[in-house]
């Protein structure tokens, strides 16, 4: 088997990447290494950005340094793999608005072009979409409570309705592939899946205040920087860790049920942003300083994955929760300490 992992040194793609080469798979990491993201985490940039790709290259991934808007340089290293999974992207809502045009070339043109590719091959293709797709609408729906917001019912299904209440730039390149695949799908009989994927964490994940605010609250706890909480801290996800998520693209390759699917760690894993700094606390035995600044905008308080079609046709969920995940989260950030501290707070 060979796979082709679009933005395979991104933090999910060198899961998805680590996960086939260790069942024996030939991968290629095709990545053009962005670093507008990394450049704003106050992190050693250059040291981090280089981070997943020297632990990809040691285990024998092959290494693409490339851009998925350049169709014929995808098109060339493609020809000859069995599946695409695309996790290339620009996922931060914060820079969609500061440059659009980054987000659309990337999320909308990057999807269309591994989409033409897999028409090309015939091969399948997965990709990643996001629950902000669904917008926020759902804040105006939510309950109180004392440490969450409540949503009845808890878990939310792909068939509720997309793009509503107010949105950024992402909201519409997001939800542009997700669309974009269905498309594929109906039209060209293509194998395809668009993961609508809640809040990931885990491993290689340098998540600064833009996205990935697991890893984010977890590396400042370890190098004592406050945290920063935009809202009440009562914003509820069901977060799932990356391995969950390779296991999720397996699944799919065996099954090849096409169409789009909520993937999350449903009910078992949903915590709020007060939810985990008392994980934190407790794995650290030390509570982090936090401070609260305004929600920003096209922020989402409430998802929380109902995983049943993912469970039906791809037979696959969820394993890990939060605390377990956490602490892995929390020992290699602790191995990793001086990247995070190099520069100031
Ligand atoms: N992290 C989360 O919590 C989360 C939640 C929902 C959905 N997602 C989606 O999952 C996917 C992976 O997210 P992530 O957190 O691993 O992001 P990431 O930023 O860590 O990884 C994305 C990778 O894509 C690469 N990339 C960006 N533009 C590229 C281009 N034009 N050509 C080639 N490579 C390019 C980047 O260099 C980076 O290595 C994205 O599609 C994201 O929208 C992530």
């Amino acid at each position: 088997m060979k796979v082709l992992v679009t933005g395979g040194c991104g933090f999910l793609g060198s899961h998805v990447c680590e996960f086939y080469i260790k069942k024996g798979a030939q991968v290629i990491a095709y990545d053009n290494m962005t670093k507008h993201e990394l450049e704003r985490t106050g992190f050693a940039a250059e040291e981090a950005r280089n981070y997943n790709w020297n632990f990809l290259k040691n285990l024998g991934v092959k290494m693409v340094k490339a851009d998925v808007r350049n169709l014929q340089e995808l098109l060339d290293n493609a020809t000859g793999c069995n599946y695409i999974i695309h996790t290339a992207a620009q996922p931060a809502m914060t820079i969609s608005w500061e440059n659009p045009e980054l987000d659309i070339t990337t999320n909308v043109m990057g999807t269309f072009n591994v989409l033409e590719i897999a028409r090309k091959l015939k091969i399948p293709v997965a990709a990643c979409a996001t629950i902000h797709i669904y917008g926020n609408k759902i804040n105006d729906s939510l309950k109180e409570g004392k440490k969450r917001y409540i949503h009845k019912p808890e878990g939310i299904s792909e068939d509720y309705p997309t793009l509503q209440g107010t949105l950024t730039p992402l909201h519409a390149s997001k939800a542009a592939g997700d669309t974009y695949m269905k498309v594929y799908i109906d039209t060209y009989k293509l194998e395809a899946a668009s993961f609508r994927l809640t809040g990931i964490y885990g491993t290689r994940q340098f998540g600064g205040e833009d996205h990935g605010w697991v890893a984010n609250f977890a590396i400042r706890s370890v190098i004592d920087w406050p945290l920063t909480i935009f809202g009440t801290g009562k914003q509820v996800r069901d977060i799932i860790y990356a391995t969950d998520i390779c296991d999720a693209f397996d699944a799919f390759y065996r099954t090849r049920v096409p169409g789009v699917y909520n993937i999350g760690g449903g009910r078992m894993t949903m915590i709020s942003l007060l939810d985990c700094i008392d994980i934190l606390e407790k794995i650290n035995n030390k509570r982090p300083e936090f401070k609260f600044e305004p929600q920003r905008h096209g922020d989402l308080s409430y998802f929380v994955c109902d995983i049943s079609r993912a469970k039906k046709y791809l037979k696959w969920e969820p394993k890990i929760k939060p605390e377990e995940g956490i602490k892995k989260l929390i020992d290699w950030i602790i191995e990793n300490k001086s990247i995070f501290e190099k520069k100031g707070g």
